[in-house]
């Protein structure tokens, strides 16, 4: 995981100096914002565990969202950059597959898109392992994964990885995933029942983030809404039967089994 910390700090250094991606970061709190106003206990939760910090580093991220719902959130994020960028008071540096916390002690926990980032789908496994240890049988996981069902996910994970850096495809480094029924299959063996599955950001990200790009060089504020709400739009194939073709991601609620 050293190599990994130096890679997410350089991601980050990188994009302080260069702020990509207004518009696309935008979106894409939008959308989790609402599956998590969906998904989240109406019941009162008490602690609440976000698995990175990347979003609240590059924007404004879903902590304040989360604050709302929840009396304590605390954030984690395996870049020390990262974390001090999120500027929360509970932003700790910490890896998910090793969490410095006792067992059973958060009723929620929210991981978006932090475990399809690994070399393995076995190091995703540990890191399931290690967020059911960590929530109270009965608590929630709302989790996100690259959707290996996309096609246009499965051919970007196939391609070498200095490809995509080099034609800008994504920024950072992507990591072995999983599709809808592996994901299911997953969280029952580590001790999960699993509640909802839904998929996230139907717009060709590609393309979106390439006129998005172009709109932000171009200074073009006034159509900010325009194009977001044309993004949304997309969102309506949700609604289809192909919908584990054009999700970009798979989100699933999960609740820990309880012991019988
Ligand atoms: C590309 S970001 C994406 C996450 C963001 N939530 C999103 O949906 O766009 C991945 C984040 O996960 C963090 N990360 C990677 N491996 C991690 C690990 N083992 N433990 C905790 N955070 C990790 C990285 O530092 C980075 O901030």
């Amino acid at each position: 995981m050293r190599a990994d910390v130096h890679h997410w700090d350089a991601v980050m250094r990188t994009w302080q100096r260069t702020r990509p991606q207004r518009l696309w970061r935008q979106h894409s709190d939008i959308v989790t914002e609402a599956m998590l106003e969906r998904w989240l206990p109406h019941t009162r939760i008490e602690r609440l565990l976000k698995t990175d910090l990347f979003d609240e580093a590059v924007h404004t991220g879903l902590c304040p969202m989360l604050a709302r719902r929840a009396r304590q959130v605390i954030g984690i994020d395996l870049s020390t950059r990262v974390a001090k960028a999120a500027g929360r008071p509970l932003a700790l540096a910490s890896d998910v597959t090793s969490l410095p916390f006792c067992d059973g002690i958060f009723d929620v926990v929210v991981s978006n898109s932090t475990l399809d980032h690994f070399d393995s789908t076995d190091q995703i496994r540990v890191a399931l392992d290690e967020i059911h240890r960590v929530i109270r049988p009965g608590g929630v996981l709302v989790l996100t994964l690259d959707n290996l069902s996309n096609p246009l996910i499965a051919l970007r994970n196939r391609l070498p990885p200095h490809w995509i850096r080099r034609i800008g495809l994504v920024p950072y480094q992507v990591g072995a995933t999983l599709g809808p029924q592996a994901v299911a299959r997953m969280l029952d063996e580590v001790g999960f029942d699993l509640e909802q599955e839904d998929t996230l950001i139907h717009c060709p990200r590609f393309l979106a983030v390439a006129l998005l790009r172009m709109v932000e060089a171009r200074r073009l504020r006034t159509v900010d809404q325009y194009l977001l709400r044309g993004l949304m739009a997309f969102e309506r194939l949700k609604a289809w039967p192909t919908r584990f073709c054009t999700g970009h991601y798979v989100a699933v609620r999960a609740v820990r089994r309880r012991m019988l």
